[in-house]
């Protein structure tokens, strides 16, 4: 498939499209001469930052807005062939602490993007970035798409809601829906500022900074890292594939790398930080979902993607990234 026949004069819209995910996918696809939307809501504690689209910032058109504003979702999906709904409150923690927040954002404004998209534009692409939260305590590795949902968290609960809706608008009305499933995403343009997600991210701060990283236990929890080219590219393929409308897929590296293996990649590379080992708190405990490996297998052969990016690699130009950027991050 030509991406390029198949972008360009798209209209896109990108709800979050100032954070990790939604910023990559924008910068992508202004190259491939997609006219470029993005709606953000810029709260503080997630990841928005104008830096992540300074390169193509005079192709895109930016709103500070909020999927929960259910009138001006209902006016802005008008007219769109795509729409990278990507706008999320991403910590699990925090949605434990204040779960009617992450309700209203995870699940109540989607409604509102796939309410509105039904009402007044049918004939978009919607895709969806769920989570490997969804599954919960993992029974098997690699996970597939069929293993058991019973998520942990209430991110979770809610990720799993969100893509149940998705799903529905997909059956009910033939709303074209694409659902992922993604594991642990890293890499340029992640925020850096707390340690509540893309922790890969956190801890290259932390050893640019020569400070310590704490491991919980002894660090041997199995993790699929993905970096965030490959989850860019496989939301930019699947989303001009009829293989994968009304689709559910995991979308990670299909690795296994362990924690603490990760950890000392990142001190290699940075070639500085400081590794301790603690036990691991109560509050973490209780969300941990033991080893997580994605098996892929769905994606591969439904897109023809596969990842890229060996983890090795990503750290190196994740770190160099923030060599070069550090003052628009810190
Ligand atoms: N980063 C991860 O670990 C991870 C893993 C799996 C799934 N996801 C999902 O992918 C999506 C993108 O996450 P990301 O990694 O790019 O994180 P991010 O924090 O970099 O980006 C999220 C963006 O959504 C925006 N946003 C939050 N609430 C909004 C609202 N109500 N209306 C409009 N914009 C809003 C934020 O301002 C931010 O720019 C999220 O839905 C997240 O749940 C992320």
């Amino acid at each position: 498939m030509n991406l390029l026949n198949e972008y360009k004069d798209k209209s896109i819209l990108i709800t979050g499209g100032l954070g990790l995910i939604g910023s990559t996918i924008a910068n992508k696809l202004v190259k491939l001469g997609s006219k470029v939307y993005i709606l953000d809501a810029k709260i503080p504690i997630y990841g928005a930052n104008f830096f992540n689209i300074n390169d193509v910032k005079d192709n895109i058109e930016v709103e500070i807005g909020d999927i929960r504003d259910r009138d001006r979702i209902n006016q802005i999906v008008q007219g769109k062939d795509i729409i990278f709904n990507l706008a999320g409150q991403v910590d699990y923690t925090y949605s434990l602490d204040e779960p009617h927040y992450d309700l209203d954002i995870n699940c109540r404004g989607h409604l509102n993007i796939l309410e509105a998209c039904r009402r007044y534009n049918k004939d978009a692409t919607v895709l969806f970035s769920g989570s490997r939260m969804q599954y919960g305590k993992v029974e098997y590795n690699p996970v597939d798409e069929k293993h058991p949902t019973n998520p942990l968290s209430i991110y979770g609960v809610h990720k799993l809601t969100g893509e149940k809706y998705h799903l529905a608008y997909n059956n009910h009305y033939g709303l074209k829906t694409i659902m992922f499933r993604i594991a642990n995403p890293y890499g340029p343009r992640s925020q850096m500022k707390h340690y509540k997600y893309s922790i890969i991210n956190w801890f290259i701060r932390l050893a640019m900074e020569n400070k310590k990283i704490t491991v919980y236990g002894d660090g041997s929890q199995m993790r699929d890292y993905i970096y965030i080219d490959d989850v860019a590219d496989a939301f930019i393929q699947s989303a001009i594939n009829k293989n994968a409308f009304g689709e559910v897929f995991n979308l990670g590296s299909g690795i296994g790398t362990r924690f603490i293996d990760m950890v000392n990649t990142i001190v290699d590379t940075v070639g500085k930080g400081e590794i301790v080992n603690v036990p691991w708190p109560k509050e973490w405990k209780n969300v941990e979902t033991g080893d997580y490996i994605s098996d892929i297998s769905k994606i591969k052969n439904a897109i023809d993607w596969e990842p890229k990016i060996l983890l090795k690699d990503g750290i190196n130009k994740t770190y160099d990234y923030y060599k070069s950027n550090k003052s628009f991050y810190w």
